[in-house]
């Protein structure tokens, strides 16, 4: 039976002050985590083609952006390290020296108070681009997790606040929690891809940090795109073995998933907005054919609504900006 006309939904849309105090769901900039390449040389700033204003950045054009990103709001960053030189073992990932390091003690110095995240994985630092160490052309999971424990306690080592392994090994997060603990850093959280899926939506990323696989791809270790169940037993694994923050990644194209992992978990949910999503919006913007503000920000809000508590995006300064201003 109908309940109209003594119920119209529409009392509550007539004017923006009423939309405002009805709203469910706020995107705000403490939200945001704000992913930043770091690469080798001198007064580097790399673009990199399919993401329009995002670049490689050099140690010494570093603390410039992570203390504009600061100045916007945002209290954390995401890094990625790009070395010169990549080996099989991927050796410059866990050398005290090396670039991730250096760039996480160079912003612990000039931006002391911004949360410093850093990615855990080996594909930047391999020659072959694998998230591990391979033998016989697979990656061996046990011993990528000793790699992956190395890699996490020099990162702390360094200064980082937040250690994030992407590798998609099974038991990671355990590995580095007992390494970490083991080491005394009983209070680094980790911050898990718990529910990281083989997508195309990395392939600008990998553009930007120079990590395709040479060879095969990542389906042996990343999730098939079209499962969820298995997704809820790698978060209950990850929590189990000591996850702090547990993430889901890509956002747009698994907004299921962050429901489901909002619903089924108590932990923190993060979510990674990635580099495909970000080109598609840049691309259909750019050709005037979208509103990028519009655009960007009702993705943003569906990845809130969809449950995450905090979202990896490459719109973080540009958003941060829009809704600074009146929305
Ligand atoms: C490293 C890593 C990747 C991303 C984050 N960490 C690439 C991959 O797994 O191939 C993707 C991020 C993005 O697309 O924005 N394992
Ligand atoms: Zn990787």
């Amino acid at each position: 039976m109908s309940t109209y006309p003594k119920h119209r939904m529409r009392r509550l849309r007539n004017n923006a002050a009423i939309r405002k105090i009805t709203r469910e769901t706020l995107v705000t900039v403490d939200d945001f985590i704000y992913p930043i390449f770091v690469t080798y040389g001198k007064d580097v700033q790399d673009s990199i083609e399919a993401m329009p204003g995002i670049f490689r950045v050099s140690i010494d054009n570093l603390s410039k952006e992570v203390r504009n990103a600061y100045d916007l709001g945002i209290q954390a960053v995401l890094l990625f390290g790009i070395p010169e030189a990549k080996d099989s073992f991927g050796s410059d990932s866990y050398n005290p020296n090396g670039i991730i390091q250096l760039a996480i003690k160079e912003i612990r110095n000039t931006t002391p108070n911004i949360l410093i995240i850093t990615d855990v994985c080996m594909c930047e630092y391999t020659d072959h681009g694998h998230c591990g160490i391979t033998e016989n052309g697979a990656v061996n999971n046990d011993k990528t997790l000793e790699m992956l424990s190395k890699i996490s306690i020099s990162h702390v080592e360094a200064g980082s606040d937040i250690v994030a392994p992407s590798a998609m090994m099974d038991g990671q997060v355990g590995a580095i929690r007992s390494s970490l603990d083991q080491n005394g850093y009983v209070d680094s959280p980790i911050m898990a891809y718990s529910a990281k899926y083989a997508s195309g939506f990395y392939g600008p990323f990998r553009e930007a940090a120079m990590s395709s696989p040479s060879y095969g791809d990542r389906q042996t270790y990343q999730l098939d795109k079209a499962n969820i169940r298995e997704a809820m037993e790698e978060i209950r694994l990850d929590v189990e073995e000591g996850a702090d923050i547990i993430m889901v990644k890509p956002a747009l194209s698994y907004l299921d998933v962050i429901s489901a992992a909002r619903n089924r978990f108590a932990l923190p949910v993060a979510s990674y907005n990635t580099s495909g999503e970000y080109s598609m919006i840049k691309a259909a913007a750019q050709n005037g054919w979208i509103d990028e503000r519009r655009i960007a920000l009702e993705i943003l809000t569906s990845i809130k609504r969809a449950g995450a508590d905090m979202i990896i995006t490459y719109y973080a300064k540009e958003a941060a900006q829009w809704l600074s201003k009146t929305n």
